[in-house]
C-alpha cells in the first residue's frame, strides 16, 4: 500500500525531473488512471502513482539515458540505440526502482511497458497505456471522443482501437513498428 505522503513526494519529484508540459501531461495521466482504476476496481493510489511516475525518464537527455543503460546493464536494441527517446519505458521503470525506491513489481512492469504494450496486459498497465492516450491534454490522436467513452466501457475494446490506430499511424508515417506492439494488437483483437 502507497502512502499518501509518498504520493506527494512523488507529485513534488516529478514537478522537479519533468518539464511543465511534461507535467502537466502526468498530472493528466494520473488521475485518468486513478479514474480507471475507480471503474475497474483496482487499487486507485497504486494507478495514481504509476500515473506519476510514467514518464520519470521522459526529459533526460539521450545521451544520459544511453549511459543509464550502459552503467546498469539494460539492454539496448540497435532501433533504441538509433532512437533513444523510445528508451524513455525501460529508463523509467529502472528509475522508479532505483530512484524512486518503488517496490511492486507490478508498477514497474506498468512503466516498462507503456509505450509498447505486450500481450496479456495486467489491469494496471492496461489503465496506465490507455490513460497515456486519452487523458485530457491529448489532442491529436483520431477517434478521441469514442475511445474515451469506450475506455469506461469496456477497456480491451479501447485498447484494441487505441493499438489499431497507433499501428495505422505508425504505418502511414513510415515509423518503425516494435514488434511487440503488433503482437499486442493481436492478442486482443483474436482473443
Ligand atoms: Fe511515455
Ligand atoms: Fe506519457
Amino acid at each position: 500500500m502507497i502512502k499518501s505522503s509518498e504520493i506527494d513526494k512523488i507529485q513534488e519529484d516529478m514537478a522537479d525531473a519533468l518539464d511543465d508540459k511534461r507535467f502537466m501531461h502526468t498530472l493528466g495521466v494520473a488521475y485518468t488512471a486513478a479514474a480507471l482504476a475507480m471503474r475497474y476496481e483496482i487499487d486507485m493510489n497504486t494507478a495514481y502513482v504509476t500515473g506519476l511516475l510514467h514518464d520519470c525518464a521522459k526529459c533526460i537527455s539521450d545521451k544520459k539515458k544511453l549511459s543509464i543503460c550502459k552503467k546498469n546493464h539494460i539492454p539496448v536494441s540497435e532501433t533504441e540505440q538509433q532512437n533513444p527517446s523510445l528508451l524513455h519505458a525501460k529508463v523509467g521503470a529502472f528509475l522508479a526502482e532505483d530512484k524512486y525506491d518503488i517496490a511492486d513489481k507490478s508498477i514497474i512492469d506498468a512503466i516498462a511497458y507503456h509505450t509498447t504494450g505486450r500481450p496479456n496486459m495486467s489491469d494496471l498497465e492496461q489503465i496506465i497505456y490507455i490513460a497515456d492516450y486519452i487523458e485530457p491534454g491529448r489532442n491529436k490522436a483520431p477517434n478521441l471522443d469514442e475511445i474515451r467513452h469506450m475506455a469506461f466501457i469496456d477497456k480491451e475494446q479501447a485498447l484494441i482501437k487505441i493499438l489499431e490506430d497507433s499501428l495505422f499511424y505508425l504505418n502511414d508515417s513510415n515509423q518503425e513498428v516494435d514488434l511487440i506492439t503488433q503482437q499486442t494488437y493481436e492478442y486482443y483483437k483474436n482473443k
